[in-house]
């Protein structure tokens, strides 16, 4: 009897998700307001996190930036400034270093409050065969892309639960649900940030903590930089995609509380297939989309680059 009234539970909770889903694919579904809101942005230097600074800083928003690097937080902070209402903090932060990002993380407590949205996008890459990336690389890329994630819920969860209230955002990456040759040690780090932020998010509901959201992004490859030199085969079918066209994906998968998101769409069906069709029939698929060889003329990010992004980001 039991099973039977579980299952018209579960039934009728089908049901009426369902339905919400068909809705909000025809009506957009409501925003929040962040105006007022503390977002902490890690690797807001350049790129993403440059792009997403300027987005919530014209929300109205107040906004932590935080960067390995100097220069690029001190531009980022500059261009924000432009924004006559901007209220925007700088800090320079080695996230791969844990004790760095407490005493920063207790610094941004004491000089501009508890944050209440943080966004851990500070990443790095180094797209060389997994017997050619050394040991000092691979640690490195798990201390960034998946160590600091942790390290800066321990910093800024605690206040968010006292006031349950806040908004956990990843950016982990296509690679973080897909292996990608050529990326061993990035996607090891992307796939574990991936499942330590989803494994919150459920710790989190079990706790009723029903105010603090989380976001995951998994992004395909966009043009920052970072994986200059990438190619897609088909860029109809897999574009590599415009930062300003990702920035704006994220803040409106933040505002409408999505939890994941993934960009762009074809990446939601070549997941489901991963799952659902042979792997021979994957491996078709993925020699047909020239997945396998994307990497095969990376070189990353260069100085140029670096030039070309600040450009790019005075214009938007
Ligand atoms: N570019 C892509 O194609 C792509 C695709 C999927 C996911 N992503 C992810 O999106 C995020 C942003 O990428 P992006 O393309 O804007 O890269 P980017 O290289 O333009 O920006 C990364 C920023 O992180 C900073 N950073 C690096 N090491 C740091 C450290 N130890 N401490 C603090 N800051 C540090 C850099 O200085 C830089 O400003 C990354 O997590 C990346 O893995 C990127």
């Amino acid at each position: 009897m039991e099973i039977l009234k579980d299952v018209s539970i579960l039934g009728g909770k089908f049901l009426y998700y369902f339905i919400e889903s068909l809705v909000f694919h025809i009506i957009p579904r409501p925003k929040k307001r962040v105006a007022g809101e503390i977002v902490l942005i890690t690797g807001a230097g350049s790129g993403l996190g440059r792009l997403l600074a300027l987005k919530f800083v014209r929300l109205g928003a107040i906004v932590v930036l935080w960067d390995i690097n100097q220069e690029s937080v001190t531009e980022t902070c500059k261009l924000a400034k432009e924004h006559s209402s901007a209220r925007v903090h700088a800090y320079t932060c080695d996230c791969s270093k844990k004790h760095e990002i407490y005493k920063v993380a207790e610094q941004v407590k004491k000089e501009v409050g508890d944050v209440t949205i943080l966004i851990n996008n500070a990443g790095v890459v180094t797209g060389k065969q997994f017997l050619e990336t050394s040991d000092d690389d691979v640690e490195k890329t798990f201390h960034i892309n998946t160590f600091a994630h942790i390290w800066t819920y321990k910093a800024f969860l605690p206040a968010m639960i006292a006031a349950n209230h806040g908004h956990l955002v990843c950016i982990s990456s296509v690679a973080g649900l897909v292996g990608i040759n050529g990326l061993g040690d990035y996607c090891a780090s992307k796939f574990a940030a991936f499942g330590f932020a989803e494994a919150i998010y459920f710790e989190l509901r079990k706790l009723k903590k029903d105010g603090i959201k989380t976001t995951i992004v998994c992004p395909y490859f966009f043009k920052s930089g970072m994986f200059n030199g990438c190619s897609t085969k088909y860029p109809s079918l897999l574009p590599l995609m415009e930062p300003q066209c990702v920035a704006h994906k994220i803040v409106n998968a933040i505002l409408e509380e999505q939890v994941y998101l993934l960009i762009p769409k074809m990446t939601y069906i070549a997941v489901l297939l991963k799952h659902s069709i042979s792997t021979k029939m994957g491996l078709a698929l993925g020699d047909f989309l020239g997945v396998f060889n994307s990497l095969d003329n990376f070189r990353g990010r260069v100085e140029t680059d670096k030039v070309q992004t600040v450009a790019n980001t005075t214009n938007q």
